[in-house]
């Protein structure tokens, strides 16, 4: 691999040549420059800058800052004969990587330039890494068209983009809050520093108040060391603390505390910290019920609902079954090495009209069951037959005022032969009867031949 080219500004010819003497002998691309101005002009073909303090032309400050405006990933370390503490502080505030004296042992330039250039390139690798991984949890990750993700979609994006430092996500099991956090954090100003995660319900009491806000040295039996806690290393990033229903009261009453004012003290401290974090909290229970059974702290709670963001189930939104179907489909296509080319249309109803309570989790899990398995090219409704039946009860809600059976029956067949161009066998398979069946419902209602063209159904999904 080609070694990094280093420029070195000095207006001393004697410290330029014993320069490039040195480093072209290590194998490094060597330019140099003898004023600021030339200096300036050079530094972005360089992947470091060797920059003497006192210039013909300027001082080294003036220069160092321009080089930062224009290239600011590009170490520069300062030279001087003149060292003072004043220059050494002025330069590190203006960004230098570090400060040599003059004269200087020329090992020990070596070294800095090696380091120097070691630092910059795990920071690009961080960079690039950052940069995958905002692609990872683009918003177009998480499917969906219909109003419910869409709206829940758009507020997502308002939130990332917003200085909101408070975040609560409910939804089901499997609804997508874990994705819905990392997409806030990787698409927000915050996503160059740290996105944390915790569960809540993973740990006890004082072992998660210490992981939340570290502890001092002999704080208790087991803290041998000072730890910094998970808000200190998110500083300038995003907490995300999952199944927050399950804290105890008394970490509540601390959590709330932090939320509020910013600060918090480690585990054993007495000294204030403040940290800059966006904390999402997440959770699959009703919070609301946990308030009035008394589990979850009232003022928490409203803390909390500042920012609320609830992902719909898949119930709610069927019509984004056939997308993610497909999507799941492409992806286990890849992983599997298989060319499977979707889902007939029975198999697509089928999904369709489950019940999901395990969301998108388990529609995730049942095509990728499915996909495992299959030998053709499309998947049926054969494939899914796996899927637990009774879950279909779950599906309907029983409305406060009742509702008419018949009528209820009526418009479910209408659907089910509108969906099937009144094919009478295709509708019993969706409906969970059999062509007989189908048709003796047919002549029970009515049904006039007319309607066998095309009907409106009123009850529709
Ligand atoms: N809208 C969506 N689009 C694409 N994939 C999704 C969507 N929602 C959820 N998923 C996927 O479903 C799986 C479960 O999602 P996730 O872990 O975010 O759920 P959760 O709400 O955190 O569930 P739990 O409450 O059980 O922790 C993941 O593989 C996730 O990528
Ligand atoms: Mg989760």
């Amino acid at each position: 691999m080609a070694k990094a080219t280093l420029l070195i500004v000095d207006d001393e010819d004697l410290v330029r040549w014993s320069l490039r003497e040195r480093f072209t002998r290590d194998g490094y691309t060597v330019v140099e420059a003898g004023t600021a101005a030339g200096g300036v002009e050079q530094a972005l073909g360089a992947d470091l800058v060797l920059l003497d303090y006192k210039l013909p032309d300027g001082d080294g400050l003036s220069v160092l800052r321009r080089i930062k405006d224009m290239a600011p990933d590009t170490p520069v370390i300062l030279m001087t004969a003149f060292s003072t503490v004043e220059n050494a502080v002025d330069a590190m505030r203006h960004g230098a990587y570090d400060y040599l004296n003059k004269p200087f042992d020329l090992d020990e330039v070596a070294l800095c330039v090696e380091k120097a250039l070691e630092t910059s390139r795990l920071r690009s690798e961080v960079r690039a890494f950052r940069t995958t991984q905002a692609k990872a949890y683009s918003f177009d990750t998480i499917i969906g068209q219909s109003t419910a993700m869409m709206a829940a979609k758009t507020l997502l994006g308002r939130i990332a983009s917003s200085p909101a430092s408070t975040v609560l996500l409910t939804g089901e099991t499997g609804t997508g809050k874990d994705l819905a956090a990392k997409a806030i954090h990787y698409n927000s100003d915050r996503a160059a520093k740290q996105f944390v995660n915790i569960t809540c319900s993973a740990l006890p009491e004082q072992l998660l108040e210490s992981e939340l806000f570290g502890h001092e040295r002999g704080a208790f039996t087991d803290a041998r060391q000072q730890k910094r806690g998970l808000f200190e290393t998110a500083d300038g990033g995003t907490v995300f603390l999952d199944e927050i229903g399950e804290m105890t009261p008394g970490l509540q009453a601390k959590l709330l505390r932090f939320l509020e004012e910013k600060t918090f003290k480690r585990v054993g401290g007495l000294t204030d910290i403040k940290v800059d974090v966006r904390v999402i909290a997440a959770t699959n229970r009703d919070l609301d019920e946990e308030v009035r059974s008394g589990k979850f702290r009232e003022d928490l709670f409203y803390r909390l609902q500042v920012m609320p963001v609830v992902l719909p189930s898949l119930r709610a939104r069927r019509g984004d079954v056939p997308l993610l179907a497909k999507w799941y489909v492409e992806r286990y296509n890849q992983e599997f090495r298989k060319r499977v080319r979707g889902l007939t249309p029975d198999a697509l109803a089928v999904l369709e009209h489950y019940g999901w309570p395990g969301n998108v989790r388990e529609l995730r899990n049942v095509i990728e069951r499915a996909m495992l398995l299959v030998e053709h090219d499309w998947l049926t409704p054969e494939d899914f037959s796996a899927l637990p039946r009774g879950a279909r009860a779950t599906t309907f809600k029983l409305p406060p005022d009742g509702l008419n059976l018949e009528e209820v029956e009526r418009d479910l067949l209408l659907q089910a032969l509108d969906r099937t161009e009144w094919n009478q066998t295709h509708a019993g398979r969706l409906l969970g009867i059999n062509r007989d069946q189908v048709r003796y419902r047919i002549e029970k209602f009515g049904l006039p031949p007319a309607a066998q063209q095309r009907s409106a159904a009123p009850f529709k999904t």
